[in-house]
């Protein structure tokens, strides 16, 4: 019998409420499907790890990450410990350490999720964005020169490889050839002159060996005005690191909102683990109180189960999330309703076992 082996990062905030209920509906899958095990290990790194042993993680992390068949992430970062530090030592380190250098993320508008637009219905709304996910704009190479004085500078250089470019556009193409889509690369040539000029080379360059794919290239402010004004002419979308984060938030929001969006990490050559998470963040606003909505993280079980060779069950869980949101009857206070945190995973397991 297979069996998953899982690490789990809970972090901080609202993580530890939403890893748990996406744990209790994958545990459960594994029970009703009978083909297969999994098998959690928590780690209890973060936040509060770091303010008693000065890291967020141990220094030999990876190390003990890398056998484990994946990895689910709840969220990082809380007041009290600076931003840059928490997600620089835990969860970019992750992405970066272990090559994960796709991030896939659904922007889909399921039945019975709210949409801030109007005129639009579920099939205007159904894209994936395909976000590289290891350099660019978050290589995180610079400098801060003269503190203190009035030159004070920082400087953040963008890093664009050949490599890290062609391996993302040619991972959208396949995709969009796979699932005959369009595919729409969103960049900014027209102000960033060297790196944006280069991702747009190579996304032609590239383009050439998939000539039935039918492409779009937009500028990433044109391209947000889209995503709210006319989102039904994105499919596959590609783009940067740091623009790919920005859209996706967007892409959230006319998707039912941040308690939806999920996301993948993923090294496709499986030389590393991959990793799985809400994009939402650790909500210090909401934390503690069971107001948060995991659906987020149970959506990403389901990009965990097609990454396992599992679609079947990947579907089920989308399907199951969408009867949830038309019924109605339990729904966390963002989406309208009054149910709690903990509440969720036992009305998606009892629309499962229907
Ligand atoms: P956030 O995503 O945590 O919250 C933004 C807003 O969305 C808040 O009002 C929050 O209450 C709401 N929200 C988010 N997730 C929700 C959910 N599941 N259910 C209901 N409402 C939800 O973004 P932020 O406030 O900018 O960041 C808070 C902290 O999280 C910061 O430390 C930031 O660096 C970190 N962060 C971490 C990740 C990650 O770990 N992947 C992602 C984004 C932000
Ligand atoms: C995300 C988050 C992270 C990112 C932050 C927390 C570093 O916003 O996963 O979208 O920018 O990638
Ligand atoms: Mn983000």
């Amino acid at each position: 019998m297979d069996k998953f082996r899982i690490a789990v990062i809970a972090g901080d905030g609202i993580g530890p409420e939403v890893i748990e209920e996406g744990k209790k509906v994958l545990s459960s899958i594994a029970e009703l499907d009978g083909g297969f095990e999994v098998e959690f290990t928590d780690f209890p790194w973060g936040c509060e790890y770091y303010l008693q042993k000065g890291e967020m993680m141990p220094e030999d992390g990876l190390d003990i990450l890398k056998d484990f068949d994946a990895i689910y992430l709840g969220a990082v970062g809380y007041p009290g410990v600076p931003d840059n530090v928490s997600l620089g030592g835990l969860l970019l380190k992750i992405r970066r350490g272990f090559d994960e250098y796709i991030n896939l993320r659904p922007v889909k508008l399921l039945q019975g999720a709210p949409c801030p637009l109007k005129d639009v219905s579920c099939e205007d709304i159904d894209m994936i964005v395909v976000r590289e996910n290891s350099e660019g704009e978050y290589a995180n190479v610079g400098a801060r020169l003269y503190p203190g004085t009035p030159q004070e500078m920082a400087l953040q250089t963008g890093v664009f490889s050949r490599k890290g470019c062609e391996r993302v556009i040619r991972y959208a193409y396949e995709l969009a050839q796979k699932e005959g889509k369009t595919l729409t690369s969103i960049s900014k040539g027209n102000a960033l002159g060297y790196s944006m000029v280069f991702w747009d080379e190579i996304f032609a360059e590239v383009g050439k060996e998939y000539p039935e794919v039918r492409t779009q290239k937009l500028l990433v402010d044109a391209a947000s005005m889209f995503f709210v004004k006319d989102p039904k002419r994105f499919q596959v979308v590609v783009t940067s690191n740091l623009f790919g984060d920005i859209l996706t938030d967007l892409g959230a929001a006319i998707a039912g909102g941040m308690g939806l969006a999920a996301g993948a990490n993923l090294n496709p050559e499986k030389k590393f683990p991959s990793m799985f998470e809400p994009i939402h963040g650790s909500a210090p606003d909401i934390a503690g109180k069971g107001l948060a909505n995991p659906l987020a993280s149970i959506w990403s079980i389901a990009q965990m189960l097609d990454f396992f060779g599992r679609e079947d069950w990947g579907k089920r869980v989308i399907e199951a999330i969408e009867t949830l949101l038309v019924e109605k009857k339990t729904l966390t206070p963002d989406l309208g309703g009054t149910a709690k945190t903990q509440d969720i995973a036992p009305a998606i397991l009892e629309i499962l076992k229907r």
